[in-house]
């Protein structure tokens, strides 16, 4: 049986006005899939990297790759699932803004009661990744407690997980953000420290913070416009996980730079290179729901759009004037 369900499609690369609320037919989930009804979908900054061509898709693509609902149907071979589950997931292949889809349940897993729909479609993508950054993207030796970590954009989706986490862990996170205000929301979210880089010269603060060291790893995802003041943070062998690029792609670059400022290490990670199997996906997943049903993670969910009203929500991230997570309501 197929039914009629609502997505937003694109049909070439280029700017929010391209994104159309369109019919699409629906069908039966085959063997490994499920066909999840979306409560809410996350909104993320790889849905514009995908929208405007920094990472080239194939056409027509319907965008999102986060969200919450309840399973409807569920295909061969998929025994962590059943009709009638709460679930949330952040996954590929994009497909997620649209009322309901079919697809692989490899990187689906139930939700817990207390997490509301809204909730998890605002967290799974962005709190997956801060849990393989702060907990597998690590410099030699690992992070102990005390230890200082550079955290860009922190007052975004994935920042402000990322401050309370490495609160939680113990960690000092010197924050960077675009306005004072967004300083101060990171140091409230528990960051140890806050540097407006629209105005300093985030390096040099680094150093002085530091005492002169430099820290042991940079999460940086702004890429272009922060990379250098990032490799420039760093204490000898230390980690720079470069796993975005909000201001532009990094131009290549002389790996000399590495052997300059102290055998540095460089790494351009991806969260689904983590969640490709479902024992990890689920390891994961039962990690951050830990730390957000134990209260240790608050998950700010700052915005709300209805799906036809998502060239906004666009619009917004790419401004610069979102803080926390956002979500489509559908
Ligand atoms: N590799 C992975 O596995 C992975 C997974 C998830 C997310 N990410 C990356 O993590 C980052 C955060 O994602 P998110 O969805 O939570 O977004 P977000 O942080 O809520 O929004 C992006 C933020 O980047 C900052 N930014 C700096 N320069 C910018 C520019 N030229 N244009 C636009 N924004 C700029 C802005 O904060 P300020 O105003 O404070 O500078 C902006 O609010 C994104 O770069 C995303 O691609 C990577």
């Amino acid at each position: 049986m197929s039914r009629v369900e609502k997505a937003i499609r694109i049909d070439q690369h280029g700017g929010p006005e391209l994104m159309r609320l369109v019919d699409v037919e629906l069908g039966e989930p085959g063997p490994g899939e499920v066909r999840i009804r979306h409560m809410a979908c996350g909104l993320n900054y790889i849905d514009i990297y995908q929208r405007s061509g920094v990472y080239p898709m194939p056409m027509p693509l319907t965008l999102g790759m986060e969200g919450a609902g309840v399973i409807e149907a569920v295909g061969e071979g998929v025994g962590h699932l059943a009709v009638g589950d709460r679930a949330a997931y952040a996954s590929q292949p994009p497909g997620a803004y649209c009322t309901a889809r079919v697809m692989p349940a490899r990187a689906v897993v139930r939700l817990p009661d207390e997490i509301t729909f809204e909730t998890g479609a605002a967290m799974m993508l962005k709190g997956l990744t801060v849990q393989y950054l702060l907990r597998r993207t690590l410099p030699q030796g690992g992070l102990n407690a005390g230890d200082f970590v550079l955290f860009h954009a922190a007052a975004g989706g994935v920042g402000l997980i990322a401050c309370q986490w490495a609160k939680a862990l113990g960690l000092q996170l010197i924050a960077t953000a675009g306005s004072d205000e967004k300083c101060q929301l990171a140091l409230d979210a528990g960051a140890a420290h806050a540097i407006n880089y629209r105005r300093e010269d985030f390096a040099a603060r680094v150093r002085e913070i530091t005492g002169g060291r430099g820290v042991k790893v940079a999460y940086d995802s702004v890429g272009k416009d922060t990379f250098e003041g990032s490799l420039n943070s760093l204490a000898p062998f230390g980690l720079l996980a470069s796993f975005g690029n909000a201001s532009g792609k990094v131009p290549p670059f002389d790996t000399g730079a590495l052997a300059a400022r102290g055998s540095l290490y460089l790494t351009r990670p991806t969260l689904f290179t983590h969640l490709a199997t479902r024992e990890s996906a689920q390891e994961m997943a039962d990690e951050l729901f830990a730390v957000v049903l134990a209260g240790q993670v608050k998950i700010h969910v700052e915005r709300r759009y209805p799906l036809a009203e998502v060239a906004q929500a666009h619009r917004d991230l790419e401004a610069r004037t979102t803080v926390g997570s956002g979500v489509l309501l559908v």
